[in-house]
């Protein structure tokens, strides 16, 4: 339909085809916007995102998301490509130690989860410092990043992430009072469910919580291409007065409270 034509944007976190950020890039340029892939220069040894650079003709700048040097130089970059401000970032990006090694949330180490937290959640803070000293966003721009419900309610497996999730989404309320009353710029977080990629699987017992998760939504599990439409949706004209929200994008689980065909298994 054409509803990104005309626009630039910076997408983070396109590692592999089942990344949400892959399918958002694809998604973007499909509606006509121009657009710049970054990710950890680590990310880059898998190579898989030369693929998608080169189906959507779009350029990759590396850029670790924690550093602030690597963010100036990728909005820096991204604008020079691109020809202009920004109309829409995409932070797509999680990461946990202690999920990864797999221990318990009664025996974090604490220096992990202060990685976690980094590049998980403070890295949103520092795109967003780094877009707005730069003065790099259009007015009505859209910034977006991807979180899930763990922040609210319990998830045991989740662990840190949690925490990480929570913070992350008060970036965006915080953020987005500054960047709305200064440009129009809105800031929201789309909570999204459980979507089979490398960071999603990664949770322990990832298959059971999927299908858990999937039965209880009327809907049923939203996946990463519906993800990346409604990202599409955020970052479009249609939706310029949405901000400093958390929007569940989950089939309807979040107002669930039992779903008969659970019970029935
Ligand atoms: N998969 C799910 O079930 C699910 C559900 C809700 C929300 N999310 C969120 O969606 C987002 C994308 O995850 P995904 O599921 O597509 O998995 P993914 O593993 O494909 O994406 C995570 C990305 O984070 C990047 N990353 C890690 N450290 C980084 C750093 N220091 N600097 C820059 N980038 C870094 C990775 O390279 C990777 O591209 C994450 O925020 C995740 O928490 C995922």
């Amino acid at each position: 339909m054409g509803i990104l034509n005309g626009k630039r944007g910076v997408i983070f976190g396109a590692l592999d085809e089942q990344s949400i950020a892959w399918k958002v890039a694809e998604a973007c340029v499909a509606e006509g916007a121009k657009i710049t892939l970054t990710n950890a220069p680590v990310a880059m040894r898998f190579g898989e995102i030369n693929k998608l650079a080169e189906k959507l003709d779009a350029e990759i700048i590396p850029a670790d998301a924690t550093s602030m040097d690597d963010l100036n130089n990728l909005f820096e970059k991204s604008m020079e490509i691109l020809g202009g401000k920004l109309d829409f970032v995409l932070h797509s990006i999680g990461m946990s130690i202690n999920v990864r090694k797999k221990r318990e949330y009664t025996d974090l180490n604490h220096e992990w989860m202060q990685k976690s937290l980094d590049v998980s959640a403070i890295s949103f803070h520092k795109v967003m410092q780094t877009l707005w000293k730069m003065d790099a966003m259009n007015d009505w721009g859209s910034i977006v990043a991807l979180t899930y419900m763990a922040a609210q309610r319990t998830f045991p497996d989740y662990s840190e992430m949690a925490e990480a999730k929570a913070l992350l989404e008060s970036f965006a309320r915080s953020f987005g009072y500054h960047f709305g009353t200064r440009n129009k710029v809105r800031v929201n977080t789309i909570s999204q469910s459980p979507t089979m990629t490398t960071a999603g699987s990664g949770v322990k017992g990832f298959d059971g919580f999927f299908n858990y998760a999937d039965k209880m939504s009327p809907l049923g599990n939203a996946d990463a291409e519906s993800c990346a439409a409604y990202c599409v949706s955020l970052f479009s004209d249609y939706t310029k007065m949405v901000t400093m929200q958390n929007l569940f994008h989950d089939g309807g689980f979040s107002n669930m409270g039992m779903n008969p065909a659970i019970l029935e298994d």
